[in-house]
């Protein structure tokens, strides 16, 4: 069954949510404010980096529209997401200001027929009788047939498409039967997983149907902060235990194994290195932090879990500076500006820190990303020296650190590349890379938390 469906913000997680349920025969409505953006859009270009999201984007083109016009979107939508970003205030909290936008201007527009709200932005607990209020305010009162429902996004910028279409699981709060009806509905060929798969995103061997957890609003808006808390803290947890690991000469990367086969700790997410970046992890635990301390209660595990992330770039530079000594006059090549491979996403990246910690050094910084450069040179014009292309990170360097572990930096040639560098050190922030062809073709190779 196709309903109408309109999503505001075309950010990751929007235009995400609008292209996947385009593509499985909803009649989708996008709507921004960014008129370029649209532009781009209703063109077929996609504004953000995200493998297959053009495939996908024109594959569903036919039941996708682009606008800025509430008035056009809004009357006839079944399902309205919200997903308008809400970018870290001073204190940890998000700021609201777009999401509070966005649900005017559905209360100014809204028509007579039921319609069904999901925030589907990280929004702090309560956020969805807030919204519910504000469209009921601007919508002249009345009792207009309004449910709200939030339905977090778990998907990972990088593979937004594969997690999108293939979920561990979709969770959608309301206290509203009719809303999770609604949204089951919506949801069913994802459940049931009946869809024609992409040839590009093939379905993984065996997927069985999609768990639908269906609760209660605040227990749904929690689900997202308690699992991208949990998440933040594993990878704490397995660089806590890779600082030890360096120390008593043990590595991480078979301790990681070797604890992730048990069912109960699970493989994922145990990958040592600078710590983690992006959107998500540290806006969503300094808001967790900020939403108990409402409440006066501590969250000291969520707490550790941050300050432990913080001191992970600070690692590195432990590491250059105990092998330079001086970094003051050095160069130091970054291989990797985006947080994570295959986004051009910047938002707490690793190598912002990084580059500029060396920079107070004094040490000279040559930068590449593949994907993420144009931002980083938009963003942070002064961030150290941008290079063209990976190899002339090594020119003059007396050390290149692997920031992000982009698949391509492993094909690197790396036995010619060790001539290019003043001194041949490499530290692996990721793991990543193979320490015995580094150090077979000359190079001081340092990992996180091995003993190499
Ligand atoms: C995360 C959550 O995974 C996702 O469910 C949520 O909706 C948004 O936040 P994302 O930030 O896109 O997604 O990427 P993720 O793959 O989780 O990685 C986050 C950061 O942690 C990256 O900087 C990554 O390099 C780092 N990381 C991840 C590690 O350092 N070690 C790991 O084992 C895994």
């Amino acid at each position: 069954m196709s309903l109408n469906v309109v999503v505001i913000g075309t950010g990751y997680v929007g235009l995400t949510t609008g292209v996947v349920l385009a593509f499985l025969g909803n009649k989708v409505t996008c709507v921004d404010v960014d008129r370029e953006k649209l532009a781009r859009l209703r063109r077929g270009e996609t504004p953000i980096h995200e493998p297959y999201l053009p495939e996908l984007q024109a594959l569903a083109a036919p039941n996708l529209e682009y606008t800025d016009d509430y008035h056009q979107a809004i009357p006839t939508a079944d399902v309205i997401f919200i997903a308008v970003g809400t970018p870290p205030l001073a204190d940890g909290n998000p700021n609201l200001q777009y999401l509070e936008a966005a649900a005017r201007s559905i209360g100014e527009n809204l028509g007579d027929k039921p319609v069904v709200i999901v925030n589907k932005s990280t929004l702090p607990i309560g956020s969805g009788n807030w919204v519910d209020a504000i469209i009921r305010d601007f919508a002249g009162g009345g009792d207009k047939e309004v449910y709200v429902a939030s339905n977090p996004e778990f998907l990972r910028e990088g593979s937004a498409l594969q997690d999108a279409l293939y979920p561990d699981r979709i969770v959608v709060g309301s206290e509203d039967p009719k809303a999770l009806r609604t949204l089951e509905m919506l949801y069913l060929p994802l459940v049931e997983q009946h869809f024609d798969a992409p040839d590009f995103l093939p379905r993984p061997a065996g997927l069985g149907p999609t768990p639908f957890v269906a609760t209660d609003l605040a227990s749904a808006e929690l689900i997202k902060y308690a699992a991208n808390a949990f998440l933040s803290v594993k990878i704490s947890f397995i660089n806590e235990i890779a600082a030890l690991s360096e120390k008593v000469g043990a590595d991480i990367t078979q301790i990681a194994r070797g604890i992730g086969l048990d069912a109960r700790i699970g493989s994922r997410g145990l990958q040592a290195g600078i710590g983690w970046g992006g959107s998500c992890f540290g806006k969503d635990t300094a808001a967790l932090l900020a939403t108990a301390l409402d409440y006066r209660l501590h969250m000291p595990i969520v707490k550790a879990a941050r300050d432990i992330n913080d001191l992970q770039r600070e690692r590195v530079i432990e590491k250059l500076l105990g092998e330079l000594k001086i970094l003051k006059g050095k160069t130091i090549g970054l291989l990797g500006i985006a947080f994570k491979p295959n986004t051009d996403d910047i938002r707490d990246a690793p190598a912002l820190v990084i580059a500029r910690r060396l920079k107070e050094y004094g040490a000279r910084v040559l930068l590449h990303d593949p994907v993420a450069m144009p931002n980083a040179q938009r963003l942070h014009p002064d961030l150290g020296q941008y290079q063209c292309c990976a190899a002339e990170v090594f020119s003059g360097a007396d050390a290149v650190v692997l920031v992000t572990e982009w698949a391509e930096y492993n094909d690197l040639p790396f036995e010619t590349l060790v001539a290019k560098m003043r001194r041949p050190i490499i530290v692996d922030g990721r793991n990543a890379l193979s320490p015995e062809t580094l150090i077979k073709a000359g190079y001081r190779y340092l990992g996180m938390g091995r003993s190499f």
